[in-house]
Formats: C-alpha cells, sequence, structure tokens
C-alpha cells in the first residue's frame, strides 16, 4: 500500500528546522511582516494605555466631581478622540497587511513547492498517493503558512499589550502585580502538561485529513473501476473508514482542547476574580489603595486575558501548523532523481544512435529484484528496433531508463556516444519522443494538447503533424478544430483519436529518436493499420525503438530484441531471428496459430 510506505517517510523534525523552512521562504516578505510586528505592538499599547484613564477618572470623579467635569473630562475627550483616529490607521494597515501577507506567503510556499514536486523523480511520484501530494500542496500550505503568521503577529500584539499592562500594573499595586504573575505561573504549568498531548492530536488530524483527500482523489480517478465491477458500496465503505478515522483523531483533538481550554476558563472568570477582588478589598482596605487603581488593575486583568489567550490558545493552531510544516518539508527533503550532474551539458542530437552498455538496473526500493543484469545491445542511427518479450521482461523498464526516469546501478546507456548522465535530462527529454499505451491527453483544447511538442508551432504547423498521424479527417469534422475542446485525461475523444493524437504531438515535436511501447495494443484491427501507416511516417529518418505484443507491428522494424526476464535472448532481423532465436520462433508460430484462429 503507498499510504503505508508513506507514512514511515514522514519523520518528525524539529522546531528550528520547521522555522527554518518557514523563515527561508518568508525572506522576501520579512518587511512586511516587520510593518505588521511594529503595528500590532503599536495596537497593543495603544490599547493598555487606555486603560490608564480609568483609574484618574474614578478617583477624580469620586473626589470632586464638578471639578472633574470642569477641569479633567474635556482633555480627557480630546485625548481620546486623537487616540481614536491615530488607531484607526495604525489597526487598518496592520490587518490589511496581515491579510496580504498570509496569502502572499502561501503563495511564494505553494509555488515552490510545486517547482520542487516537478523536479522529483517518477519513483517519487509512484510511491505517493496523488491525493496525498495534491493535500499537501493546498491544505498542509494554508493551515502551516496562515497559523504561523497569525501567531507571529498576534504574539507581537499579545507582547505590546501584557508589556504596557504589567508597567502599569506595577505602577498601581506590585502587590496585585505578584498575584497576577502567580496565576500566570499556574496557568503556564498548565499548558505545558497539555501542550505535547495537543501536538500529537492535531498531527494526527493532518495526516488522517491528508488520508481522506488522497482516498477521495484516487476513488474519483477509478470510478470507471468502480462503476464496471458496480462496488460503489466498497469504495464508499473504504472512504468511510478513512472520514471514520478523521472524525474520530477530530473528536479526541476537541476533547483534549477543550479540557486544556476550560479549565483555563474557570481560574480566568472564577478564581482570579476571587482572588484579584478579594486581594484588592483587603488592600483598599488596609494599604491605602484607591478604588480607581482597584477598577484600573481589573480591567488590565480583563484586557490582558484576550492576549493570554492567544498564547496558551496557541498551543493546538500551533501543532496543527508545526504538523502542516512538517508534512511539507517531507517534500522538500525530497532530493530529485536521477538530479542533473554537476557541469551536466546540452545534448545536440546528430544522428541518434542508443546504446545500451553492460547495463545492471534494479527498481529503487528494499523488495525489489533486479530486472537487467549486464544488458548490451545497440540501436544503429536512424534505424528501427523492435522489441518483444513475455508481460514483466523488463521492456517499459528499457523506456524509463532511456529518458532517465531512473539511472542504472551499473554500466551505461549512451545517445550519439554521450552518457545520458552527463547530458541535462531536459535536453534529452526534448530529443526524445514517446507514445504509451495509456496515451494521456490533457484537459483543455486539442491546440494546448499538440503545442506540448512545441510552443512556438503554428496552426499550420499542427494541421500538417494531424496529417501526418491520420488524425486530420476527425479534427476537421470537429465544428470548433483545434479548438475543440478535450476532457481531464483526453475521456472525450475514443482510444484510436486519442493514439493518432499523441502521435502528431510527437510530429510536432520532431524529435531524432521515438519510442512507441505497447501504443497500439489496444485498438481494433482496422484503427491498427490506420494507425501504423503514421507510426511509419514518424519512424521515417529517426531512430526508434517499438515495444509490441502484436508481432505484426514490430515485423519490419530493421533489428528485433527479443527479452526475457531482463536477458537478451536474440538481437536480428525477423528473418534471421527466426532461425537462431528459437524463444521468437515460437512467439511468431504462436500468433500465426492464434490469428488463423481469428
Ligand atoms: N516502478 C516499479 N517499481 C518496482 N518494480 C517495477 C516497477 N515497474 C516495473 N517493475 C517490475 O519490473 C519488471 C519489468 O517490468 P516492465 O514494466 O518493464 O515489464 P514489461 O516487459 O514492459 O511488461 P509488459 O509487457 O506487461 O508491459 C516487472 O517485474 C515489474 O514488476
Ligand atoms: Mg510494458
Amino acid at each position: 500500500m503507498k499510504s503505508a510506505v508513506d507514512k514511515q517517510a514522514t519523520p518528525l523534525r524539529s522546531k528550528r528546522i520547521l522555522l527554518g523552512q518557514f523563515w527561508k521562504h518568508a525572506a522576501g516578505s520579512r518587511h512586511l511582516l516587520l510593518l505588521i510586528i511594529s503595528a500590532m505592538l503599536a495596537d497593543g499599547l495603544m490599547q493598555a494605555g487606555v486603560v490608564n484613564y480609568l483609574k484618574i477618572l474614578i478617583d477624580r470623579l469620586m473626589a470632586d466631581p464638578s471639578a472633574f467635569v470642569r477641569q479633567t473630562l474635556p482633555p480627557m475627550a480630546v485625548t481620546g478622540l486623537v487616540a481614536g483616529l491615530l488607531f484607526f490607521p495604525v489597526a487598518y494597515v496592520g490587518h490589511l497587511a496581515f491579510s496580504v501577507l498570509g496569502s502572499r506567503l502561501a503563495t511564494t510556499f505553494r509555488m515552490a513547492l510545486y517547482r520542487h514536486l516537478q523536479c522529483l523523480s517518477v519513483g517519487f511520484f509512484n510511491r505517493k498517493q496523488s491525493g496525498e501530494i495534491a493535500s499537501r500542496l493546498t491544505q498542509d500550505v494554508d493551515n502551516g503558512v496562515q497559523i504561523m503568521v497569525g501567531f507571529i503577529t498576534g504574539a507581537a500584539w499579545a507582547t505590546g499589550v501584557l508589556l504596557t499592562a504589567l508597567v502599569s500594573m506595577i505602577a498601581l499595586s506590585w502587590k496585585l502585580t505578584l498575584i497576577f504573575i502567580g496565576l500566570n505561573v499556574v496557568y503556564f504549568t498548565i499548558w505545558n502538561r497539555f501542550r505535547h498531548r495537543i501536538g500529537k492530536t492535531a498531527r494526527e488530524v493532518r495526516d488522517q485529513a491528508g488520508e481522506v483527500t488522497a482516498c477521495a482523489t484516487e476513488d474519483i480517478a477509478a470510478v470507471m473501476v468502480m462503476k464496471t465491477f458496480a462496488r460503489e458500496d466498497r469504495f464508499y465503505n473504504r472512504f468511510g473508514t478513512a472520514q471514520d478515522r478523521l472524525y474520530k483523531a477530530q473528536v479526541q483533538a476537541a476533547r483534549i482542547t477543550h479540557v486544556f481550554g476550560d479549565v483555563l476558563q474557570v481560574i480566568g472568570k472564577f478564581i482570579a476574580p476571587v482572588i484579584i477582588l478579594g486581594t484588592g478589598a483587603l488592600l483598599v482596605d488596609r494599604d491605602g489603595l484607591s478604588i480607581g487603581s482597584l477598577v484600573a488593575f481589573w480591567s488590565y486583568w480583563g484586557l490582558v486575558q484576550g492576549p493570554l489567550g492567544t498564547l496558551y490558545g496557541a498551543a493546538p493552531g500551533l501543532a496543527s501548523c508545526m504538523a502542516s510544516m512538517n508534512r511539507i518539508t517531507d517534500f522538500f527533503e525530497e532530493m530529485p532523481r536521477p538530479a542533473d550532474a554537476p557541469g551536466a551539458i546540452r545534448f545536440h542530437p546528430s544522428e541518434g544512435k542508443l546504446n545500451f552498455q553492460e547495463v545492471e538496473f534494479t527498481y529503487p526500493g528494499d523488495n525489489n529484484r533486479p530486472i537487467f543484469n549486464n544488458l548490451t545491445f545497440e540501436v544503429p542511427a536512424r534505424s528501427s528496433l523492435g522489441v518483444v518479450g513475455p508481460s514483466g521482461a523488463g521492456k517499459s523498464t528499457l523506456v524509463q531508463l532511456v529518458l532517465r526516469f531512473y539511472d542504472p546501478q551499473k554500466g551505461c546507456i549512451r545517445m550519439d556516444g554521450m552518457d545520458l548522465r552527463e547530458m541535462t535530462q531536459e535536453s534529452l527529454r526534448k530529443a526524445t519522443g514517446v507514445v504509451l499505451q495509456e496515451s494521456l491527453m490533457l484537459s483543455g483544447t486539442l491546440r494546448d494538447n499538440l503545442l506540448l511538442g512545441d510552443e512556438r508551432a503554428t496552426d499550420a504547423q499542427l494541421w500538417t503533424a494531424l496529417e501526418q498521424a491520420g488524425a486530420y479527417d476527425f479534427v476537421r469534422a470537429t465544428p470548433e478544430g483545434l479548438d475543440t475542446r478535450v476532457g481531464e485525461r483526453g475521456v472525450t475523444l475514443s482510444g484510436g483519436q486519442r493514439q493518432r493524437l499523441c502521435i502528431a504531438r510527437v510530429f510536432v515535436k520532431n524529435p531524432p529518436i521515438v519510442i512507441f511501447d505497447e501504443a497500439t495494443s489496444a485498438l481494433d484491427g482496422t484503427t491498427e493499420a490506420l494507425i501504423q501507416d503514421s507510426m511509419q511516417r514518424l519512424l521515417k529518418g529517426r531512430t526508434s525503438m517499438i515495444i509490441a505484443h502484436r508481432l505484426s507491428t514490430i515485423i519490419d522494424c530493421d533489428n528485433i530484441l527479443m527479452l526475457k526476464d531482463g536477458k537478451v535472448l536474440g538481437l536480428a532481423p525477423h528473418a534471421s531471428l527466426m532461425k537462431t532465436c528459437p524463444e521468437y520462433a515460437e512467439l511468431v508460430s504462436k500468433q500465426h496459430l492464434h490469428r488463423a484462429e481469428e
């Protein structure tokens, strides 16, 4: 199972590594972050400063109400108005910058991750479920980045409020401030006890949410299989199981988060008032504390509940954020394999000669057996090589190696005498055109799909390519021609039409080396004959490798390679291979027999 491999491959990183990852990508937006931190700090300072007025207001009002109305009220009102006017731009700039920064960082992260994913090996995508990748690219980036930005700016605001409040509280009554600090020690101890468990459950929720997305994506892709086998119930149950695990993880996370949050509430709303107001009353009675100071102190207590809640309440969010950052970092740490060698050069194909020399290859992974052991053969320039052999012989693996999706462990593969590892992968793949059995098309127009071969091709060149591929007539017959939209993965086209469009795409690309892997095996005889013609036109003057089970497809190739269990049983033109390779002769006789029966 892919998901099992996935889980093992996700080590937990330290916070330092995860924050480093965040900081690295936040580099371009640090000035914005600084602006928000300053605005939030100023916001906090101003909010806390206002409470100071309460003490003056109450003490002076109680001492001499009419003097208060004449002397204190007017300047107080003016100061309040000015503070309000100043507060607006600070708050507005801070909040706007906060939203912009969140979206900007999510964009930076997502683009960087997308670019990195593009460089990863085919093996990586074989290992991971596509939904799992999509979930990290979308949900985890949003979750990780938004919470991190929220926490950093929230912490700045909280620090502003707390610092101002603390200084003012000490000035009002250092004895009450000591009680305030004592209550916070209790808060911190409780928070510390719950922190790890909250983190663990938040991580579990992120992982299970990823599983649900992965399961949904896979099921949607396999909708035809589900319907043909009438196994809707099985798919429903499988999705239900994943969803059930997510639900349980969410309930568990909610349980632990709310126990923690509500214990803090009990202290904040019931125990603290009794202690603070009780002690405050004692101090008013015995220590000369003014009523105004007590009310102002109590107001500060109310004011700091917000920032304290932000800091302590950040635990679950922060744990979820770290879980997401961990899942993103997991992908960032995947090394592009095989990577371009340092100093790799652009490959400029001349004739298109291809040769395998003493190639040894095993797919990466612990339990894979060797596919090739000492494989040597050559495809001379501008000649065609048919490859036949039983299923599992390693025919498609040859294609993966030529495209350098994998590197052989020993030996080397050369194109025009140059080791594939010495050239850039981009230039190698530009020199090679591939048509596979499953002809993949992207959603978009026919033109979009054909231009994958060469973005600069003109419409006239596209029509020529369609003609060469035998696809001209059916495209011409559509009302919108090149602008005809094809569904995702080309589902609105027939198999034969898709195949011819894929061949046309290679005509547009015009590479010196062409590979067909079972490109016609799924087609009926008439369509195959049609495609054979386009194939022959495409192969002319190019080096080619044609992999096929149907011998009729490869019988006219310049050479035929008979492969079995990764070994070359024979390599010669059809006529001589019939004489020198009994396995090939047997294959031919079986297929003739089969045809005779047909
Ligand atoms: N990504 C992979 N990871 C591990 N093993 C693989 C992978 N792809 C293929 N194999 C194994 O390599 C062997 C050769 O596979 P390959 O696809 O090259 O066979 P083939 O000759 O193309 O077969 P067919 O005619 O059925 O297409 C098989 O045993 C297969 O199980
Ligand atoms: Mg194959």
